[in-house]
């Protein structure tokens, strides 16, 4: 019987509609835990597919002791864990979870912006620490998000959804990308700016572009410096797109106004890490997707992955489409 290595715990009745005696299942048995590395390189040695997220590396020494490795599906849309470069020359499928998703993350993002724009985080400190005496005319006034003006850095599935909202908030659109996107010109009435007019003009801006060797780090010092320093800032990406030291000291000398951050350079961040003592600073556990619903849609999308590899046909959604071309086998 043909092995499935699930890398976090799930409860076995919801995959028993995928695996019904055909697929034994070899899983690690925490949820919130990441399978480590050595029990995972002995385990996929004898696996014919594996069940992963973003927490794992799949590099090239995994893919050398994966020897009869003939799936991999990630829960997640992005894939910058995986060796896509050596999976393909194996001839491995790579899978994953796009578009089920985007509400969800953007969602996430106008819940950052505002929590960001209205000093959440802040109001609630102050309750709990017992300094609330009387109510104040500009007691932790805020900035309007109606008719300002958001930058959507990276135009893909995620970035059209926050489109889609923040047009109906009321808010101007400007958006960079590696093309320019007529649909959502026309749709949202977003115009397409350089990376440095976004940065300038833009009051809240999101970052969601993917992270790859192009977008490392592309956001420092200088790009923080051109944003108003009434400006927020939003990632809901990968935390390696914007260099964490740079976004710390422009916040720390008050050039921007704050910053909401789903991820991080090193996941998890630590508790002592010194983007957290900053009072302006909106942090949650890389969530972008974690609604109940489209967790069950990326279960069902990456089973099925799974499931079609393993039985010869292609997956709901392959990263490695050109492993599915004749000259490839
Ligand atoms: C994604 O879908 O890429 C999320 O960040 C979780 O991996």
């Amino acid at each position: 019987m043909k092995k499935i290595l699930f890398t976090r715990a799930f409860q076995r009745e919801l995959l028993a509609p995928y695996i019904e005696g055909k697929y034994e299942v070899v899983m690690w048995e925490e949820e919130n835990i990441p399978m480590p590395r050595q029990l995972l390189l002995e385990k996929v040695a004898d696996v014919e597919a594996i069940y992963t997220n973003v927490a794992d590396q799949l590099d090239e020494e995994f893919f050398n002791v994966a020897k009869n490795l003939k799936a991999v599906a990630t829960m997640g849309v992005g894939y910058d864990n995986i060796a896509i470069d050596i999976a393909t020359e194996k001839g491995i499928p790579v899978g994953h979870t796009p578009d089920v998703l985007s509400e969800a993350v953007a969602e996430l993002a106008v819940a950052l912006m505002y929590t960001c724009s209205r000093r959440i985080r802040e109001s609630m400190d102050f309750i709990r620490n017992g300094q609330w005496k009387a109510w104040g005319p500009f007691m932790f006034a805020g900035s309007r998000i109606k008719g300002s003006t958001i930058g959507i850095i990276g135009m893909g599935r995620i970035g059209k959804e926050l489109a889609d909202i923040v047009n109906r908030l009321g808010m101007k659109i400007l958006y960079h990308n590696r093309r320019r996107d007529h649909e959502s010109e026309e749709r949202y009435e977003a115009r397409y700016c350089s990376l440095e007019e976004l940065l300038k003009q833009s009051d809240v801006i999101v970052m969601l572009a993917p992270l790859t060797d192009q977008t490392r780090h592309m956001l420092g010092y200088e790009e923080f410096s051109m944003m108003k320093n009434t400006a927020i800032f939003i990632n809901v990406s990968r935390g390696p797109v914007v260099n964490e030291k740079d976004l710390f000291q422009i916040l720390k000398e008050n050039k921007i106004f704050a910053a909401g951050l789903d991820v991080f350079e090193i996941e998890p961040i630590k508790a002592t890490h010194e983007l957290l003592t900053l009072p302006n600073v909106v942090t949650t556990p890389h969530i972008g997707s974690a609604t109940i619903e489209t967790r069950l849609r990326m279960l069902d999308i990456t089973m099925n992955n799974i499931v079609n590899a393993l039985e010869g046909k292609e997956m709901l959604f392959t990263v490695n489409k050109d492993i599915y071309q004749p000259s490839k086998f």
